[in-house]
């Protein structure tokens, strides 16, 4: 029987919550399909920094490198410890030190689910960069405190991280409906985002299949809420790829649906799976965050992995929740009602 080794880090807030529901799920289609999943739970988060003064220990990255997974819940308390302490102490440096440089975002209305807008049949995969370019953590401050201060924010677009997060997005747009929309500020951004247009317009040579359309970040942002069903694939950068799957979550009905991988393509060190949502600290003691986009995260787990038919057993019980209204409507039913009734539909 095949068998995957997962590390599971829930994380803070509502991090915890649904990823046991995801974990949940997983393990029982992994039972009812035939093969197994064993799960190492990591406590790794905002009190455990308070407790240790480390997001994870020293030797964290190596040792989350020997799992075939990660499965990953929410990462941030800030009202404890500073986001910019808590993000760059677990999750980006997972991102960045396993090469997990492409992050996929499906955007699309599950069955059941109204969302804001009037399009209905949309279905756009986001393909975010995400190791480079504006998260590169480069700069500083000067005259800290002063009238003369100055702050720099340095983005590093690499020849390297921008062709290979633009040739992914043409693979995966030649195997869904050869579409693929490339996303810059070309017209301010005069050097990196001229960059990226240039290596855009190179390969699509290489894709005469792909049809190929460059967009303004700020063009993209109303044309996914004015028309989304003319996206198929959409490539960005790492903060405009941030900003844009929040936008795409919200046209799917909201963050409770928004599932996240963070593939390492050459699999030279595991991916990991995380819902796009953060901890939610505004909900995270009632018990009512929507799963949902955790649970869809595991099956795009299970679909990296190789277990196909598995993914798309959790992508069906879903739907078949969502068909019955159940979790559609944000705060009406518990986290473990959702959950409970994606578990049902699984039999
Ligand atoms: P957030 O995504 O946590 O919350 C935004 C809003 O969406 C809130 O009103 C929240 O209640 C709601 N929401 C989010 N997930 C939900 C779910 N599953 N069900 C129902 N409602 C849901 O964003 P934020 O408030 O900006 O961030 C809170 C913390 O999480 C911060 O520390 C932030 O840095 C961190 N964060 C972490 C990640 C991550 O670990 N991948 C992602 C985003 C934000
Ligand atoms: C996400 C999150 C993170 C990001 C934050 C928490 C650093 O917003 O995964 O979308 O910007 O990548
Ligand atoms: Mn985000």
């Amino acid at each position: 029987m095949k068998s995957y080794s997962i590390a599971l880090i829930p994380g803070d807030g509502i991090g915890g919550d649904v990823t046991e529901a995801a974990w949940q799920v997983l393990v029982t289609v992994a039972r009812h399909t035939g093969f197994t999943l064993t799960g190492t739970r990591f406590p790794w988060s905002c009190a455990f920094y308070k407790e240790t003064g480390a997001m994870m220990p020293p030797d964290g990255i190596e040792t989350l490198r020997r799992f075939d997974a990660i499965l990953l819940g929410a990462v941030g308390w800030p009202a404890e410890v500073p986001d910019s302490v808590s993000l760059h102490g677990l999750l980006l440096p997972i991102r960045k030190a396993f090469v997990q440089y492409a992050n996929i975002r499906p955007h699309r209305l599950l069955v059941g689910v109204d969302g804001p807008l009037r399009a209905r049949n949309f279905d756009i995969l986001c393909i975010r960069e995400n190791t480079e370019g504006e998260y590169s953590g480069a700069g500083g401050r000067v005259h800290q405190g002063t009238a003369d201060e100055v702050a720099v924010e340095t983005s590093i677009f690499t020849r390297t991280g921008v062709e290979r997060i633009l040739r992914f997005g043409f693979e995966r747009a030649r195997a869904r409906r050869g579409k693929l929309a490339s996303v810059t500020k070309s017209n301010a951004q005069k050097y990196s985002m001229v960059f990226w247009d240039e290596i855009t317009q190179k390969l699509s040579s290489e894709y005469p299949d792909v049809e190929v359309t460059s967009y303004h970040i700020d063009a993209m942002a109303a044309r996914m809420v004015m028309a989304p069903d003319s996206l198929d694939v959409v490539v960005a950068s790492n903060l405009f790829g941030d900003i844009l799957t929040d936008l795409g979550a919200a046209i799917q009905g909201g963050l409770g649906f928004a599932a996240s991988a963070n593939i390492n393509p050459d699999r030279t060190a595991p991916s990991m799976f995380e819902p796009v949502h953060g901890s939610a600290p505004d909900i995270a003691d009632l018990r009512i965050a929507n799963p949902i986009a955790a649970i869809w995260s595991g099956a795009l787990m299970l679909e990296h992995l190789g277990e196909t038919s598995a993914a798309q057993a959790i992508m069906g019980a879903i739907e078949k929740a969502t068909a019955r209204g159940i979790g559609t409507v944000p705060g009406k039913d518990k986290t473990e009602a959702i959950t409970a009734a994606v578990l049902a539909a699984l039999d």
